[in-house]
């Protein structure tokens, strides 16, 4: 049974016992906990970007080779969101948790970067990350210099192969995740007694089915999110709000 309470409700003793016996620790975190930074998600109905870009036109290999402009315009557009937006309370305070707890591993689908710069160590980035850019046909990585050398073209021509084009070391639908990345972050939900999941709809795997596997290997499940997931009914408890208010929280209870 997972039980729900929102962001009014006093401190549940069995919510406190429950962070502060934890040993090893996932935070698996998506595109709501950045959504307090200004950077919109990708499926709430209104602001989501799925509302209002064709993901297939926008973030697949076919909709690049189709029309690589109007991809890599859009992903500047989405640079310079993230670039003039900061990391809000919620990560700063996941890179707080990480200074009391021992072992927590922090595993984002989440692109921004936005965890890095508010002090976590160690980040695995499931879908790559935005400021990142590589070549379309060796996927080797092209350096900041070469895309500010050719910021007046779209798309941007590669360095390393004749017809290749600089693109964002991110991952698109029908794209595999990189192997080592996704192992780790196996291994630690395999391994963690807490698994923290925060602002994502858990609709896109794998990175969805790494909830599932902590919990099928014992861990207990905290879900932090304003609305009900696919992932709710792994949880134990759901803490119904924005992470920004919940995150800050849960490092109050381990200093308390
Ligand atoms: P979604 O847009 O699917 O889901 C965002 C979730 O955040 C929803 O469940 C919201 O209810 C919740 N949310 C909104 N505001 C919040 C807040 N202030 N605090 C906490 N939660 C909040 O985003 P993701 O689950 O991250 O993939 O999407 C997964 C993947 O789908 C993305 O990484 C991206 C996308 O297509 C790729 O680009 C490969």
């Amino acid at each position: 049974m997972t039980r729900s309470i929102g962001v009014d409700a006093a401190l549940d003793p069995d919510l406190a016992r429950l962070l502060t016996q934890a040993r090893s620790v996932v935070v698996l975190t998506g595109a709501g906990v950045s959504a307090e930074s200004g950077v919109p998600t990708f499926r709430d109905a209104q602001q989501g970007l799925w509302a209002r870009h064709d993901p297939m036109a926008l973030a697949t290999p076919e909709g690049f080779a189709r029309d690589p402009a109007l991809v890599w315009d859009w992903y500047q557009w989405r640079r310079e969101l993230i670039a003039n937006t900061a990391p809000n309370p919620g990560h700063r305070a996941i890179a707080e948790l990480a200074e009391r707890i021992p072992d927590l591993v922090v595993i984002t689908q989440n692109v921004d970067g936005f965890h890095q710069l508010a002090g976590s160590g160690t980040v695995l980035e499931l879908h790559g990350n935005i400021q990142r850019s590589i070549c379309s046909r060796t996927r080797r990585d092209i350096p900041p210099s070469w895309l500010h050398e050719h910021a007046d073209r779209s798309p941007v021509p590669s360095p390393h192969h004749p017809h290749g084009l600089a693109r964002p070391d991110v991952v698109w639908f029908g794209e595999t995740l990189d192997e080592v990345v996704l192992g780790d972050a196996f291994a630690a939900a395999q391994r963690c007694d807490l698994m923290i999941v925060a602002g994502t709809s858990g609709v896109v795997h794998p990175a969805a089915s790494i909830p599932v596997v902590a919990v099928e290997h014992g861990a207990r499940m905290i879900e932090i999110n304003p609305v009900e997931s696919e992932l709710s009914q792994l949880a134990e408890w759901h803490l119904v709000g924005p992470s920004a208010t919940w995150l800050p929280r849960l490092v109050e209870i381990l200093v308390e």
